[in-house]
């Protein structure tokens, strides 16, 4: 694997990624030029304690070493605190590329990578599902069915259970990395919010974990479901969370910090993306749902037609390019981008997410290539309109 590292931010990104997807195995930060004298290096391992995985960091100090250990969202932290000023090196080792991020003595950043010597097994093996986001006690759980009175998990929707949680790790990863300021009052939108277990728990996690005044609003076509999630919230005492019954293609912009759209149908997930930068959204996680628009314009060259001919191949080059093409037009609006699954397989065949966090700095000519990628990709497959482009382009004419 190779990625784009050219700032802090993508470092972290790919940090965050790594610890999302067990993929890293550590990261060393050195050349220590902080106050302490004694303290030569800092070594961060993923391991498990008590069944959840947490980070290992070990301060190497002359004489002797000192071990703490921090929650996955939280090591983050530490570790934007200790790169730059105090240590001036790092070394990350991922199971398969290793990448060496280096500050001169003038602050200067340089980031380089290499393919893994060998591919690394993944690190301690960790039981994720105990790695739980999401306190099962929260009575939003019962109030939506998730959980019993007894706050127990009702069996029939243990996988809504894990998708609740996975969508919490990842959006705490995000607002890590994010421009964000975790105490400022966020504004968040959910388009299709459907019956709001995502909306809740962001909510929940945003107001009881983060102690963030976040303002949440679910967007959803239909009224009845709009209805019954305002009763919800209100029997809760959910302060600040609302439902209003709306359409994405026309819902009007507003202050808008995380725009998430979690299988919104077709073309729904490219006008909830093009309201998110609109908005100037610092986070936006979508999670596509069918690919309809693209497939019947898409022209593949004869040679893949031997591959084409298994219908089911078809709708996955349609989805891989749909996509792809989403993401470069994020990373071309000033996001840095990633595309992973959200929950494996087992779980739902939904499980693809984008992910998109705002940069803090745009380079230009980064931006220019990514249009032309593109534009050439689109040329290849012979694609004449891709929804989400076309909205983007309108709103530039509009101004
Ligand atoms: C598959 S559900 C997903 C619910 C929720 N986001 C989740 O992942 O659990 C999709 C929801 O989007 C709503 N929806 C579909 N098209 C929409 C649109 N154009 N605007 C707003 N909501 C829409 C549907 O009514 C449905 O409740």
């Amino acid at each position: 694997m190779s990625v784009t590292l050219n700032t802090l931010e993508d470092f972290y990104m790919l940090l965050s990624t790594g610890f999302d997807n067990n993929k890293v195995v550590k990261l060393l930060l050195s050349k220590y030029r902080g106050e302490d004298k004694t303290l030569n290096r800092v070594a961060i391992r993923p391991i498990t304690l008590q069944g959840e995985t947490v980070l290992s960091f070990v301060y190497e100090y002359q004489t002797n070493h000192i071990t703490k250990n921090h929650r996955i969202d939280l090591a983050i932290t530490e570790i934007k605190s200790l790169l730059g000023d105090d240590f001036k090196s790092a070394y990350l080792t991922l199971r398969d590329i290793e990448v060496q991020l280096e500050f001169s003595k003038k602050g200067k950043l340089k980031i380089s990578q290499h393919k893994a010597k060998q591919i690394q097994a993944a690190p301690e093996a960790h039981n994720r599902e105990k790695n739980r986001f999401v306190d099962i006690q929260r009575p939003f759980l019962t109030a939506l069915k998730v959980t019993d009175k007894q706050r127990k998990l009702i069996p029939a929707m243990s996988n809504k259970w894990k998708q609740i949680n996975k969508f919490i790790e990842v959006f705490s990863q995000a607002l890590e990395v994010s421009p964000h300021d975790k105490k400022t009052p966020l504004n968040v939108v959910d388009f299709g919010s459907g019956k709001g277990y995502l909306t809740f728990a962001i909510h929940d996690y945003l107001r009881h974990t983060l102690k963030n005044e976040a303002q949440v609003t679910g967007v959803e076509l239909r009224q009845a479901l709009a209805d019954l999630c305002n009763e919800t919230a209100s029997t809760l005492d959910h302060q600040g969370l609302d439902f209003v019954c709306g359409d994405v293609k026309t819902h009007a912009p507003k202050q808008t910090d995380v725009m998430i759209a979690l299988h919104a149908c077709d073309v729904a997930t490219d006008y909830a993306i093009h309201y998110g930068i609109r908005a100037n959204a610092s986070i936006i996680m979508c999670s596509p749902c069918c690919h309809k628009q693209i497939r019947p314009q898409m022209q593949s060259p004869e040679l893949f037609q031997p591959m084409l001919q298994y219908g089911v191949h078809l709708g996955q080059q349609a989805e891989m390019v749909t996509d792809s093409l989403r993401a470069l037009l994020l990373e071309a609006n000033g996001y840095t981008t990633k595309v992973f699954e959200f929950i494996s397989l087992e779980h739902t065949n939904k499980n693809k997410m984008i992910l998109a966090v705002k940069k803090a700095k745009v380079n230009a000519k980064e931006q220019a290539k990514t249009l032309t990628q593109i534009a050439n990709i689109k040329e290849y497959y012979g694609i004449q309109d891709h929804c989400l482009e076309t909205l983007l382009n309108e709103s530039m004419t509009e101004g």
